[in-house]
């Protein structure tokens, strides 16, 4: 083989094929990448400079023609590559060869805890997007979960920034290996649908950097990031596709982001701000992001005809032309024409396993009293499944994130191919959303029901009565008001009636499971009256498989919940309607949102207020049980510039292999924790905060130590009058859990 490249090579040689002499630097993949960025850049005329810095198309911008620099292509993300759509609509082209291999949601995969799980996603699904010759995949999400009611938190990584910040860096890095950037969405404080282009959030310092900004910070300056994507709403007033302070100040400023800042598609409103406020790329301009077709006026973006006018004027400058061509231009050496990217695959048997390892790894036993699970079918016995979520695909729907997936196998098939010998029967129970289409792609169901509420439940009861097994799926769906993109949820309670199907369920069947198929926390009210309780999740392709693995005990569950289960939404932090969704005063232009609860989010609100929960964050079962012995530390104090260790032994004491996710919390001195009232005081701590985890994988008896490392920054807060992060001196508490209400081990540490 390699005497014939030589040969090959040789020949093109003496021919003046492709050994070429003289390839300006641009084009000279041996050069350094800015090299050839600043010779690109000199070469080209400020019109061709404009031309790439805004779409040509509903996902594509143009590269410059003449100098033989390709265009830009982008795709949603982010669980799986966006079928080709055409050329200014949403809707999709109808090509016969754009299915792809659909990945479980982000909700699923933070609740992994498992950064290897994070990579495996990333890895993947930058395979398909590079196979697909996209550029830029739009994804990862990682706004904080701030309510249970977000309708996008199912395409984000959970309520606590130390884990959507270690989630979110191996699925970047996974991503980019591949030569295709991935954008991290949605920049920032973007934590609800509800008016989500008109709503300006107005959060303290000390929340922005203690928990909305981390996972960003950790996706641009350990994953790496080379785009980002500015969000919907306002931020001090300011649109955050083209706001100062998050994108000139914070992001090009304090991290040093080299990359491109992407507007969300119509995110950018304004031509001043759209030139000067670090904005690079301009899509989508005109639509909600949703719905809106403008046909072929890209011209007239912010950042096309607009801007010539006020370069030609004097009113825009050259130097920040060239820096966002600069930086377009980077994107581009480090992905189009990036010659050592690899090719690629798409639907391999590879990525459908990888989808259903996710997605089983993040399925979370919640609760399994008297060994209810693993399932128990003798063969020739009968196994009743009920419920809308046993058989809807879920694949289809939800916003931007919606794919056209090879298949889907749902629960109730995967059911039926686990226990072959079994006679498994699916009754309704329920209807909840009957829409099978979502931007042309249609799953092909018949979900249409002629049964009346009181007939299904009545029907589900009757099949249920004396079986060997019963099992309820149901929980949220991707329609409107749902886990959904551009509406938020309207209660945290299971829509359709489905808590008196389980209560009706539960009268003739003790020994009832129920699995919540959602992307977002749900109100348990009937959980004391059901033995086991299973989360799942948006699983993708092989969701049913995924899930029925964990149910069967083909896999041991290992999956931690990402977000608390609130007992009741009232419970929270957020209490009146200026916190959320927002209010409208008097001569304002847009709504505003105060994040009056500051850094007391999710577990920090409940854990430091002692607010009983459902189910605590990080809370997960195993079909094994774990014990963890002393923890030690290697030193007592600690001092600036320090580090220190904590270990703690955790073992299997069980009889199956399986594994824990070992959880580090730091709380401080208890005078220093919020009493409520005290919010604002800048000092107040929550009574713990998550700075770190570990999921070992322990074989039935096997020991493992654990270590964390602690230094100064672990114990800080963000002090917003210093703007510097602030360790106090004290004594703090390193608790090791197994989940944010369920400490195991304990040590201490002095910070002097
Ligand atoms: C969404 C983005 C998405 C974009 C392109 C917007 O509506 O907010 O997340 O990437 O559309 O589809």
């Amino acid at each position: 083989m390699k005497k014939y490249i030589v040969l090959a090579a040789l020949l093109a040689a003496a021919c003046g094929g492709p050994v070429r002499k003289n390839v300006p630097a641009y084009l000279d993949p041996a050069k350094p990448v800015e090299e050839r960025v600043e010779d690109a850049l000199s070469r080209m005329s400020p019109e061709e400079k404009v031309a790439m810095l805004h779409a040509q198309s509903k996902f594509s911008s143009a590269g410059v023609p003449r100098l033989g620099i390709p265009e830009i292509w982008c795709t949603d993300g982010p669980h799986g590559i966006r079928p080709e759509v055409l050329w200014d609509e949403w809707d999709q082209a109808g090509w016969t060869n754009d299915s792809c291999t659909a990945f479980p949601a982000l909700s699923c995969l933070a609740a992994t805890w498992d950064r290897e799980m994070a990579s495996l996603f990333g890895r993947s699904i930058g395979e398909e997007a590079r196979y697909r010759e996209k550029d830029v995949l739009l994804g990862p999400g990682v706004n904080i979960c701030r309510t249970p009611l977000n309708g996008r938190n199912f395409e984000y990584m959970g309520e606590d920034p130390y884990l959507a910040g270690a989630m979110v860096v191996p699925y970047v890095q996974g991503v980019q290996e591949n030569g295709v950037a991935a954008c991290v969405k949605h920049f920032a404080v973007n934590n609800q649908e509800t008016r989500r282009t008109k709503t300006n959030s107005i959060v303290g310092d000390r929340a922005l950097y203690e928990i909305y900004l981390p996972a960003f910070k950790a996706a641009v300056c350990e994953g790496g990031a080379w785009a980002i994507m500015g969000s919907y709403n306002l931020y001090n007033g300011q649109f955050n596709c083209h706001n100062k302070r998050l994108l000139c100040d914070i992001l090009k400023g304090e991290w040093g982001f080299d990359g491109v800042v992407i507007s969300d598609w119509g995110g950018c409103r304004d031509d001043d701000e759209a030139v000067t406020n670090g904005l690079d790329m301009e899509y989508g301009t005109w639509t909600n992001g949703l719905t809106g077709a403008p046909s072929d006026k890209y011209n007239r973006y912010h950042l096309a005809d607009p801007y010539l006018q006020r370069l030609r004027s004097g009113a825009a400058d050259e130097a920040t032309l060239d820096d966002k061509a600069r930086r377009v231009l980077r994107l581009i050496f480090r992905t189009g024409m990036n010659q050592e990217r690899p090719f690629g695959s798409f639907n391999s048997p590879e990525h459908y396993a990888a989808a259903r390892q996710i997605a089983a790894a993040g399925v979370v036993l919640l609760k399994n009293e008297d060994g209810v699970l693993p399932l128990q079918v003798p063969a020739g016995g009968k196994l009743v499944v009920v419920g809308e979520n046993a058989v809807k695909k879920m694949i289809v729907g939800g916003g931007s994130s919606s794919l056209k997936t090879k298949y889907e196998i749902n629960p109730l098939e995967a059911l039926q191919e686990a226990f072959p010998e079994a006679e498994v029967v699916w009754e309704r129970g329920y209807v909840g959303d009957t829409s099978t289409s979502y931007n042309r792609v249609d799953t092909g169901q018949d979900l249409s029901e002629a049964r009346s509420p009181e007939q299904l439940v009545s029907d589900a009861v009757a099949a249920a009565e004396g079986v060997d097994a019963v099992i309820f799926i149901g929980g949220l769906n991707k329609s409107a008001h749902q886990d959904n993109e551009g509406t938020d949820r309207l209660g945290l309670g299971l829509p359709y009636g489905q808590p008196e199907v389980i209560a009706a369920l539960s009268e003739v069947c003790p020994r009832l499971i129920v699995v919540n198929i959602s992307g977002s926390p749900v109100a348990m009210p009937w959980a004391d009256s059901v033995p086991a309780i299973v989360q799942g999740w948006y699983g993708g392709s092989e969701s049913g498989r995924a899930l029925v693995d964990v149910l069967s005990g083909a896999v041991n569950p290992s999956g931690r919940l990402p977000f608390t289960f609130p007992l009741a939404l009232e419970d929270g932090p957020l209490k009146t309607e200026r916190q959320y969704p927002g209010i409208l005063p008097e001569g304002e232009k847009w709504w505003q949102e105060y994040y009056e609860e500051g850094i007391f989010v999710g577990y920090r609100w409940y854990d430091t207020h002692q607010i009983p929960v459902q189910f605590a964050f990080g809370h997960g079962l195993s079909y094994t049980t774990f014990e963890y012995g002393e923890a030690k530390v290697s030193r007592k104090s600690l001092s600036a510039g320090g580090s220190m260790t904590v270990t703690v032994p955790v073992t299997n004491t069980g009889a199956r292999d399986g594994a824990e996710v070992v959880q580090l919390y730091i709380a401080p001195p208890s005078d220093w924790v919020a009493i409520p009232g005290s919010l604002e005081d800048p000092l107040s701590r929550p009574a713990k905060e998550l700075k770190g985890f570990e999921k070992v994988y322990l074989k039935a008896g096997e020991t493992r130590e654990v270590t964390f490392t602690v230094t100064p920054q672990e114990l800080s807060r963000f002090d917003a009058d210093e703007h510097a992060w602030v360790a106090d001196k004290g004594v703090y508490r390193l608790l090791a859990g197994a989940s944010s209400a369920d400490i195991r081990a304990e040590a201490q540490v002095e910070f002097r």
